[in-house]
Formats: structure tokens, sequence, C-alpha cells
């Protein structure tokens, strides 16, 4: 490995700045070209973190010798063409959740990968195995501290913010691919099993009277290999008071413990202001003496990290892939009103 790996960023918007952050302070790292089909954008996000080349068509990105990683942060159901390519040109990936959003684009996905396996590595950008709190709770119960592992409950949703303002391409994804695919990987991570079969029912009332013909909210169970049974919900409609972007709650019971985590609102840190009061953000992607900090950082940092070590990613192609496959039965299910087993064979 050279001393500094070279990045490429394909999707300069919102979160394209967060790795753009990483690879540009990170001493193993250098910024060396950023892609984005508005070009404009690319040029902006270049030049504001010194990467010296920006391009509209990102197989030109692709062809740059000098990149050697790329980060695919393009919308979520444009994650499958940068990627082959990718693949094709044998260039390291990070991909952002969910890996697809269709059976097709995962079968693409999966075929890509297998061709260039030995070659290329890929790490899918499940930062919540990075969050503190997370982390903690995974490793008691690796430990057995809760015993033998009954049940959890998982609520993770967002501001009616996000579909309506944030995302100009909310219409094209939902709810599901957006905080479910982070929602299933946490429980697959704490719950270390696959999900077998699920039964999903949804209900669409908001958004589709505003132009967004995706369901509001989805309400799930979640038979796992291992007979833990999960409920989630993940909805899109928190009224733009509450006072995080996130609502968040998350439980899990085990024969000799459990534990209860309400991580909306950063509440730990109240901050009261003239005319305003809120909770401002120390975990999620604060900035701390001057570096990117909290654990979205800390995931893109790993696999900078890792990629220069050779460890292995904690959230890898497979862990996108079988995510992505439990969305689709999720989906099936809530369109039937059936449960339904996941395919993993797609
Ligand atoms: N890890 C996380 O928790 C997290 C958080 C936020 C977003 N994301 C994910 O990151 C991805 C991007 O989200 P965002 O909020 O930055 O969206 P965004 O709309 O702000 O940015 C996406 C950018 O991709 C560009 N783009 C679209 N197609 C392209 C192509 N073929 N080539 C190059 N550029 C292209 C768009 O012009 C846009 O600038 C999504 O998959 C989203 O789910 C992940």
């Amino acid at each position: 490995m050279k001393e500094k790996i070279g990045f490429g960023i394909i999707g300069a918007g919102l979160w394209g700045e967060a790795h753009a952050r990483i690879y540009s302070t990170h001493p193993l790292a250098q910024l060396i070209a950023v892609s984005d089909i508005v070009e404009e954008k690319a040029r902006v996000l270049a030049e504001r973190y010194g990467a010296k080349r920006w391009y509209a068509d990102f197989r030109r990105l692709l062809e740059n010798p000098e990149v050697d990683a790329v980060a695919i942060v393009t919308p979520d159901f444009a994650h499958c063409e940068p990627f082959v390519a990718a693949m094709e040109a044998g260039k390291h990936v990070i991909v952002e959740k969910p890996l697809a959003t269709s059976r097709e684009d995962l079968q693409a996905m999966e075929r890509a990968y297998r061709s260039q396996q030995d070659k290329v590595r890929v790490m899918v950008d499940f930062h919540a195995r990075f969050s503190p709190p997370l982390v903690v709770a995974h490793d008691m119960i690796k430990r057995g501290e809760l015993g033998e592992l009954v049940s959890a409950y998982y609520r993770l949703n967002d501001i009616i913010y996000v579909p309506t303002q944030m995302l100009s391409w909310a219409k094209h994804s939902s709810i599901l691919w957006f905080l479910g695919s982070h929602t299933v990987d946490t429980l697959r991570f704490l719950v270390g099993s696959e999900v077998k079969r699920v039964y999903s029912v949804s209900s669409s009332k908001v958004l589709v009277k505003l132009g967004i013909p995706v369901p509001d909210i989805y309400q799930s169970i979640l038979e796992f290999e291992n007979g833990v049974i999960a409920t989630i919900e993940n909805n899109w409609i928190v009224p733009n008071t509450h006072p995080h972007w996130n609502d968040i709650k998350l439980n899990v019971l085990g024969s000799k413990g459990m534990v209860n985590m309400d991580l909306t609102n950063n509440q730990a840190f109240e901050r009261y202001l003239e005319g305003k009061s809120d909770h401002p953000d120390f975990l999620i992607m604060p900035t701390l003496h001057g570096k990117p900090a909290g654990f979205a950082h800390e995931s893109i940092r790993d696999f900078v990290e890792r990629l220069y070590s050779g460890e292995e990613f904690l959230a890898t192609f497979e862990d996108g892939y079988r995510v992505s496959a439990v969305i689709l039965a999720l989906l099936a299910s809530a369109e039937k009103r059936m449960p339904q087993e996941v395919d993993y064979t797609l």
C-alpha cells in the first residue's frame, strides 16, 4: 500500500461532504477527485476540500490512476452503476447504505463484487456499528450479560423535513431503505443472527398528499434464525418541531437482563438560548478540536484505516446484501399484507 491512499468521491451532496472531511484530513488519505452529475457541485466540494480534479462523469474519476478507493455517495437508488464500474476499474469501495434498492441491482452488484473479490475490498457504511451505546450493548450481549436473547424493539424515525425538504429523491426511496436499512443492520449486529421471516404493515396518509408517493410508516416484526423476535418502526413524518432529526428508542431483552436506550435528542445535552432551546449533536458528527468526530465520521475513518492495515471491515458487502434482501422482503410483505420469508438467494 502507498504512503497515502488516494480517494475519489462519487456524489457531492450532503453525505459526500462527510466523506470529504475525512479523506482531506486523515494522515493516511488524500482526496484526489470528486464527481457529481451536477459538475458545479463536484467543483465546489473538490475546491473546498483540496481535491485537484472534479468530473461530471464518474467514469472519468475511475480512470484516474491516482484514485485507489472510491466512496459511492449517490442517492439510495443510484449506487449500482458506479459500484459495478468501480469494481471493473479495480478500485476499493465504501458504498453508502442501503447497498441496493432492487433485486436487479443487488444481483448485478453481487456479480461484479464476486468477480473482483480477490483484488478489491468493499465496506458498506452502516455507521451505527460505530455508535458508542450500540457498541457497548453489542459487547454486553456477546459477553452473555443479558443471558439468552429473547426480543428487541427498535424505533428509528425521521422528521418530515427529511423526505420533504432535505432529500430531492425521497419519492424514489422510502423510510425503509433510508433508515430501515440501519435498523435491520443494527439488529443483526446486536442479535448475531440473520432474519428469516418478516411481517410488515405500512400506512400512507401524509406524504402522498405532499406529492411523495411513498408510505409514511412501516411497522414490522422480524423473526431471526436464533429465535429472537423484533418489532421495528420506521416513519418519515415525525413533526419538524421534534427537538432532533431522529426519534430513536431501542430495547433488547434477554433471559437475564435488558438494555433500554433513548437516543433521541442527544438528550444528555440541553442548550437554552434566547427564543430557542435544542440539543446540540455531540455523538453523530460534531467537530472536536477542529477535527471531524462522532460515529458517522468514525465509520469512514475506520474504512481508511482498515483499508490501510488489511483488517476486515466491520460492515461488509455481505452485510449490505443481506440487509437489502430483508428490506425487499419487508416491502413485499407490506404490499401483500402477508408474512414473507427472506430470500437471500435472489
Ligand atoms: N450513512 C448514513 O447514515 C447516511 C446519512 C445520510 C445519507 N446517507 C446516504 O448517502 C447517500 C447520499 O445521500 P445524500 O444525503 O448525500 O444525498 P444528496 O442528494 O445530498 O447527494 C447525492 C448527490 O449525488 C449526485 N448524483 C446522483 N447520481 C449521480 C451519479 N450517477 N454520479 C455522480 N453523482 C450523482 C447528486 O447530484 C447529488 O449531488 C444515500 O444513499 C443516503 O442514504 C447515508
